[in-house]
C-alpha cells in the first residue's frame, strides 16, 4: 500500500457494521434475481407519518433551509425538553440541557469521541448493537466486552457490572430495549446496576433508549436517570425519533446529559456537520408535538408479529427463542444447528456459516449473533407484513429440516 493510502489507525483496525455487509449481499443477491425475504436491516416497514411528511414539506416551503443552531433548533430543543420531563421524568430538562444531532448514532459517537483517550475502558454488555465497539475503538479507547447468557435474559447484571469496572473504566453503555435482543431492564434490574455505579463514582451512564416506544405486554419502560436521580450528572439519556416514527432516513437523534458533556458534543459537532438538516429538524417537532397515534398503533403491529414469529420459530426443529419484550427483534439460539450439515452439503460450524447457508440455501437474511457479540444465534428483525413473515419462518423451517448429522 502506497504511502498516500495510509488511513487512520483506528480506522484500520475499525470492522464495517455485519448489518450493513448482510443488506449489500442481499442486495447483490436481489440484482442477480434472486428473491430474499431480508429480516437483517434494523428499521420499521411503515412510511413516516403523513403529519410529520408534511412538516418537513412545509418547513421546506417556508424557505426554513439554512442552517440551524449547532446543538438544533430551540423549538425542537424545546419539544425534546418537554418530552423528557413528561416521559422520562427527568424535570430539571430545560430545552439548554439537550442537543440534537443526526441521527442518534450520532449522539453515541459524540459523546464518546468528545470524552475517550487511549487507555480508557467502556463497558459493553453483549449481545450488543454492533456500532458501539466500533466507535470506541475508533476513539482509541478500549471495548470491555461483557458477555450476558440468554440464561439471564441477556441482561448485564449487578455481580457482572461490579466486577468489569476498573479505575480506567469511562463509561458503560445500556440499552433497553435491547437491539439484538429485544431484553428490557425492569425498574427494579436498572436499580441494582445503580445501586452499583453509585459505588463508582468516575463512571458515565450511557442510557440508549431509541427503542423507548417498541416495549409490549403493558410494560412500563424505565431509563436509568429517572429510576435513581443520584446518577443524573454523569447519565447521558439518548433517545431519537429513527425507530418509534419510521424516520431512519430523516436522521434526527437527541439527547439530556450533563452541561459539560452536552458543551464538548457541541464542539465537536460544530467543527463536524454545523449541526442536523434543517428540515428533519422540523420534521423530528411535528413527530414529537404531534399525535402519538402512530407510537401506539405500530407497537400493536409489532407485539403481534413477536408473538406470531417466537411461536413459529420456538416450533421450528434445532432453533429456539426468548420472547423479546421490545424493539423489533428476536435472537434466535441456533446452537443445536452447529455441527450439522445443509442440504447442500456446507458444514455449519459457526453461526456465521448458518446465516450465509440460510441466504444461498433458503434466500433468507439474517445476521449472525458473533457480529453482536453472542453466538451462536442469528438475530431476526420482524420489520416485515405478517405474509413475508410466515414464508420466512417456512422457508427457515425447512432449511433446518434438511440439515443432516
Ligand atoms: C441500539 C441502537 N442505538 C442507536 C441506533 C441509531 O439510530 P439512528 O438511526 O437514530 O442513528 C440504532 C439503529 O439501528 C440502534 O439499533
Amino acid at each position: 500500500m502506497s504511502k498516500f493510502q495510509q488511513l487512520n489507525r483506528y480506522l484500520a483496525e475499525a470492522k464495517p457494521s455485519a448489518t450493513y455487509k448482510m443488506i449489500d449481499r442481499v442486495a447483490e443477491k436481489r440484482a442477480s434475481g434472486a428473491k430474499i425475504i431480508s429480516l437483517s436491516a434494523g428499521e420499521p416497514d411503515f412510511d413516516t407519518p403523513e403529519h410529520v411528511r408534511q412538516s418537513a414539506k412545509d418547513a421546506i416551503d417556508a424557505g426554513f433551509t439554512r442552517y440551524t443552531q449547532v446543538a438544533g433548533l430551540r423549538q425542537l430543543r424545546e419539544a425534546i425538553a418537554e418530552k423528557f420531563q413528561k416521559e422520562n421524568d427527568l424535570e430539571n430538562v430545560t430545552w439548554n440541557h439537550t442537543i440534537v444531532c443526526s441521527g442518534g448514532k450520532q449522539v453515541l459517537y459524540n459523546a464518546l469521541a468528545a470524552t475517550l483517550n487511549e487507555g480508557d475502558e467502556v463497558i459493553i454488555p453483549a449481545p450488543y448493537w454492533v456500532s458501539y465497539p466500533e466507535m470506541v475503538q475508533l476513539s482509541g479507547a478500549t471495548p470491555v466486552i461483557v458477555p450476558c447468557s440468554e440464561k439471564h435474559g441477556f441482561k448485564l447484571t449487578p455481580a457482572q457490572l461490579n466486577e468489569a469496572i476498573t479505575p480506567q473504566t469511562r463509561w458503560v453503555i445500556l440499552n433497553s430495549p435491547s437491539n439484538p435482543t429485544g431484553a428490557v431492564y425492569s425498574k427494579d434490574e436498572l436499580q441494582a446496576l445503580a445501586d452499583i455505579l453509585l459505588k463508582h463514582p468516575h463512571v458515565l451512564i450511557l442510557s440508549d433508549d431509541i427503542y423507548e416506544h417498541l416495549i409490549f405486554d403493558g410494560q412500563k419502560f424505565n431509563t436509568i436517570a429517572q429510576v435513581e436521580p443520584r446518577l443524573i450528572d454523569r447519565t447521558l439519556t439518548m433517545n431519537g425519533v429513527s425507530k418509534a416514527y419510521a424516520m431512519t432516513g430523516w436522521r434526527i437523534g437527541f439527547a439530556t446529559g450533563p452541561q459539560w458533556l452536552l458543551d464538548a458534543m457541541e464542539k465537536l459537532q460544530g467543527q463536524q456537520t454545523s449541526g442536523a438538516s434543517s428540515i428533519s429538524q422540523y420534521a423530528a417537532m411535528a413527530a414529537l408535538s404531534g399525535s402519538q397515534d402512530f407510537v401506539r398503533n405500530t407497537n400493536k403491529v409489532f407485539e403481534k408479529r413477536r408473538d406470531m414469529m417466537v411461536q413459529l420459530l420456538n416450533d421450528t426443529p434445532y432453533l429456539s427463542c426468548l420472547k423479546p419484550e421490545g424493539a423489533f427483534y428476536a435472537f434466535v439460539n441456533c446452537a443445536e444447528l452447529i455441527g450439522r450439515t445443509s442440504q447442500s452439503g456446507i458444514k455449519l460450524n459457526t453461526d456465521e456459516d448458518v446465516a450465509l447457508a440460510l441466504l444461498d440455501e433458503a434466500n433468507i437474511a439474517v445476521v449472525q449473533g458473533s457480529a453482536f457479540g453472542l453466538a451462536p444465534y442469528f438475530r431476526i428483525a420482524y420489520a416485515l407484513d405478517d405474509e413475508s413473515l410466515k414464508a420466512a419462518c417456512t422457508a427457515i423451517k425447512d432449511f433446518c429440516v434438511s440439515t443432516r448429522i
